[in-house]
């Protein structure tokens, strides 16, 4: 209803889609949003469908009333925070997957997670009716996931990506960060460390993914607590993994941290 009056007094709406507990990185988004558009909806739904039975979906961090502050303390017009029950109506059939640039990296980790996102945000898309959307660098993968979803099934919807926000030692912010134990807050520094040595790497001219591939793992294998769940170079265009960098691309990783997983990334373009 809104969303059609919205429309219908000529406003551009522009929609930030979270599961909460919100930090700068997302506030960023905000930002971005209310400098393009006349109306800002962000909405906090923890997303069932994203997680598997395995995962943290009950542990998954919340905090209704701090988010609410911030949201509109940040120029949030609209706060959209549906229960379960309404997103997900009894029986639930209907669900949207990508195919391919779904299967590997946090896909092939997280089986049913691109799953989830892609219906949610779907959904939300049609409820919301944003001219735009605003998404973070930091999930690099979703980001061409929801890029590929929207060309594929004509939504109307400009995507904007926001860039990665980070504490000020490096860490990329996430809402996960709060599972970390003193200790396991400083290994964490090595995901954004590590990247940055990929980086100088290839800014030193080397070329070669098995070797760039390599050098990160033997890194991040020194530091006990860590775990890698993957490492993995693509190109952008196509989304698979090269053996010698051209083009656009993205190092990814996803590390274990004690029990928290952990993503993180870099794109460049040669
Ligand atoms: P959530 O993890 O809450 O993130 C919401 C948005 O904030 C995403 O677009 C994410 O990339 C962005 N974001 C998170 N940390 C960021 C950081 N440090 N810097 C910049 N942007 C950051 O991603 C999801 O929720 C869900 O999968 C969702 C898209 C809402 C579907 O349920």
């Amino acid at each position: 209803m809104v969303a059609e009056q919205s429309r219908l007094a000529r406003k551009r709406i522009g929609f930030v889609p979270t599961m909460g507990f919100l930090h700068e990185g997302h506030l960023s988004l905000l930002d971005l949003s209310r400098q393009n558009s006349d109306l800002t909806v962000m909405s906090i739904f923890v997303n069932p469908t994203q997680f598997a039975p395995n995962e943290d979906f009950d542990a998954y961090p919340r905090d209704f009333v701090q988010d609410e502050t911030l949201a509109k303390e940040r120029g949030c017009d609209i706060l959209f925070y549906p229960n379960e029950h309404e997103i997900y109506s009894d029986p639930y059939r209907t669900y949207v997957s990508v195919k391919q640039i779904t299967e590997l990296m946090c896909g092939a980790s997280r089986p049913v997670y691109f799953r989830g996102v892609t219906t949610i945000v779907a959904k939300l898309f049609n409820i919301v009716k944003p001219h735009f959307a605003v998404f973070g660098q930091k999930d690099a993968q979703q980001c061409f996931v929801i890029k590929q979803m929207v060309r594929d099934l004509n939504f109307d919807i400009e995507i904007m990506i926001g860039p990665i926000i980070r504490e000020e030692d490096g860490l990329a912010m996430s809402s996960r960060n709060i599972y970390l134990s003193a200790s396991e807050r400083k290994d964490a520094l090595i995901l954004n460390q590590f990247l940055n040595r990929a980086r100088e790497l290839i800014e030193s001219g080397e070329r070669g993914a098995v070797m760039i591939k390599s050098t990160l793992e033997k890194m991040i294998e020194s530091v006990s607590s860590a775990k890698i769940d993957y490492i993995e170079i693509v190109e952008t265009t196509q989304f698979k993994p090269v053996a010698i960098l051209h083009g656009e691309i993205l190092i990814a990783i996803a590390v274990w941290i004690g029990k928290t997983r952990l993503i993180d990334n870099l794109m460049i373009t040669l």
